[in-house]
């Protein structure tokens, strides 16, 4: 039996209960077996969830790069590493083999060294879905330069402002980016956001549109001629098991976004295990992951995980609806997509849609389908299985975090039966709990709880950049000894999991993570706005939606209300992204509170959700007479 690749439903429970009674000795074999080390560890696993600490294969050394590259070229050399479906369908589809990847990683990595960045450093990664993406990711791995990918689609003040908290010395970056018939001046955001960013010292910029750009003499620099004379080889830097890979920031609850530092050995095993086994790879399959890389589902499962197997990964530019709603499913027929992984809000959009977009292609290549980012709805379960999958093709319903770095929660496809709304299983080695009111785990099936993890994984989170006292605070303190998640979950009779949302105040939209205090926040920077408070509410595509009570200042009382609410979409638009813009914007007198001055957000998300039979106590208020007046205005 291989532990490392499981194909039955007895082997799945077998190895879980290996993973679970001892921890050590089982991720110890994975890891020897599977990956190439400088140096073994001196010891698999030291945890402490108080303070909280947490090392796996400690003493170990390796570089990353050389388990996802060096190692695969003497079998895999001339075998496709990425796929690059360019935005435009015309445009021709790019297939990197593991040679040329390798060699583009080296000339990278090099021209990184010859602009003095070292092991430590923090590099910052502004690019769309290019080759380039993957490249600059593992040419910092490279060198043991610490990346930090923002998502292409954050605004300059969201840039400068990651930028800042990691004091990133070097900015990689592309002229623009193609999204559908749009294209995007990403280097004038960069310029925006480095107005702001003394520490930066030097742009690399990669030429994708072709359109006219600024370059800042001694700092901005065009990345190919440097790329074409930097030498084809570079010696890895040797790695400690627990030196940071990267930082991805995360939204919180409060205040700014958490970087989260992920560490080298425990993630790239726990990423490469998982990708095996939720997705079923065997050698020469096609896998495509339609998340962005400025995500963690794209660094775990477009990079990592993938090349760290010796797999073939595809990297789509583009959006679903260009050139028109059979994108998806023409990209699949054309490279005979085996391992399909995509978002419940992209299933949503793509079912709205006629289905003669995806009837028309063949889709017979499909053996799994992935779901990722939130929860999946019933009716997308159905649509998804039904007419991508033809009732052919398993669903993996997999939840997990920016924090834990891998999945989590998921059926093994063709292992675990599954069912609609469920992620099923815990992973090898993951032990979910669930706790009640009182801070106690409640036991047994069919009940509900606060979801925690008991016991560490390797891939988990080790803190977060600068704060690390915000990272004890924020997910070891709801519970002792527990990593708290900040979903909430059932257990049903048989001990699938079901995940039924966020506990917090953070919200879901299209499957992106967003904290109310930073777009509170911008609101607030509003001239006209005192006070405001933002709830999610059901959207049949977004899942989520965003609904802001707005308090205006007497100034703003008499403002044309349309264009006070067009302003202040525009504003969350520059300082966060339009990811984060406010569907409905409701003007309120007030808003309820506790006497401690906390709003009451529970009144207001079942306002904004028009679920007001029953709005619970409120008797704790302080004004518990602005819920009628919300109530009677509510849009
Ligand atoms: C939150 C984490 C994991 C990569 C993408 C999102 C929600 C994620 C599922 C799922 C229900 C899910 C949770 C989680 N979530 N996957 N399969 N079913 N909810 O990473 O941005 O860190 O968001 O996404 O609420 O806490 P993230």
């Amino acid at each position: 039996m291989s532990n490392y690749h499981i194909k039955h439903l007895e082997e799945y429970f077998q190895v879980y209960r290996k993973s679970v009674r001892n921890p050590e000795a089982f991720w110890e074999e994975i890891a020897e077996e599977h990956f190439v080390w400088r140096k073994r560890w001196d010891n698999v696993l030291s945890w402490d969830f108080k303070k909280p600490e947490i090392k796996w294969f400690e003493g170990a050394k390796l570089n990353i790069t050389e388990n996802c590259l060096d190692r695969h070229l003497p079998t895999r050399g001339t075998k496709t590493a990425i796929i690059f479906e360019p935005n435009n369908p015309k445009e021709e589809a790019v297939h990197i083999t593991y040679r040329q990847l390798h060699e583009r990683v080296c000339r990278m990595a090099n021209v990184f060294l010859d602009h003095g960045v070292k092991k430590g450093d923090r590099v910052c990664i502004y690019l769309p879905m290019i080759p380039e993406l993957a490249v600059a990711l593992l040419a910092c791995a490279r060198i043991g330069a610490i990346h930090s990918v923002v998502f292409a689609g954050f605004s300059s003040n969201a840039l400068s402002t990651r930028i800042n908290d990691s004091d990133c010395k070097m900015v990689i970056t592309s002229d623009g980016s193609f999204r559908g018939t749009k294209s995007i001046d990403l280097k004038g955001i960069v310029d925006k956001a480095l107005e702001e960013c003394p520490g930066v010292e030097n742009v690399l910029v990669v030429k994708r549109t072709g359109s006219e750009i600024y370059m800042e003499a001694g700092r901005d620099k065009w990345l190919q001629p440097l790329l074409d004379e930097a030498y084809a080889d570079c010696v890895a830097e040797i790695m400690d098991a627990e030196d940071p890979l990267f930082i991805l920031y995360t939204s919180g609850s409060t205040g700014t976004p958490k970087g989260m530092v992920h560490t080298t050995a425990g993630y790239m095993v726990y990423t490469a295990y998982t990708f095996k086994n939720v997705f079923q790879y065997t050698e020469n399959d096609v896998y495509w992951c339609t998340a962005d890389i400025g995500w963690i589902t794209g660094h775990s499962y477009i990079v990592y995980g993938p090349l760290a197997n010796g797999a073939t990964t595809l990297m789509f530019e583009g959006v679903p609806s260009y050139p028109d709603y059979g994108r998806f499913w023409d990209v699949i027929q054309k490279h005979k997509v085996n391992q399909f992984y995509t978002a419940p809000t992209a299933i949503r959009a793509l079912a709205k849609e006629n289905l003669e977009y995806v009837e028309k292609y063949d889709l017979s290549s499909l053996k799994v389908l992935g779901s990722v980012g939130e929860p999946i709805n019933e009716e997308a379960w159905h649509w998804y299985n039904n007419n991508v999958g033809k009732k052919n093709s398993p669903i993996v319903d997999t939840w997990w975090q920016t924090e834990t770095g891998g999945i989590m929660i998921t059926p093994i496809p063709y292992v675990t039966p599954t069912a609609p709304t469920y992620a099923t299983l815990p992973f090898i080695g993951i032990q979910p709990a669930l706790m009640d009111e009182n801070a106690k785990e409640i036991k047994g099936n069919q009940v509900e709880g606060r979801l925690c993890i008991k016991f560490p994984w390797p891939s988990i989170a080790r803190t977060i950049w600068g704060n690390h006292d915000r990272y004890r605070d924020t997910y070891f303190s709801a519970y002792e000894n527990m990593y708290f998640t900040g979903d909430g979950a059932l257990r049903d009779a048989v001990g699938y999991y079901r995940i039924t949302g966020r506990v917090d105040d953070v919200i879901i939209v299209s499957g992106h993570n967003l904290g109310t205090a930073p777009i509170e926040d911008s609101i607030n920077e509003h001239p006209a706005v005192a006070e405001s408070a933002i709830v999610g509410f059901p959207h049949d595509v977004k899942g989520n939606a965003l609904y802001g009570f707005v308090i205006l200042k007497e100034t703003g009382e008499s403002r044309d209300r349309e264009n006070l609410k067009r302003e202040i979409n525009q504003q969350i638009t520059e300082h966060i992204g339009p990811i984060a813009k406010l569907d409905k914007i409701q003007f309120v007198s007030g808003l309820p509170k506790t006497r401690s001055g906390k709003i009451m957000r529970r009144i207001l998300r079942k306002i904004a959700s028009n679920d007001t039979s029953n709005l619970g106590d409120t008797s704790t208020l302080l004004n518990p007479e602005i819920v009628q007046e919300i109530m009677d205005n509510s849009l």
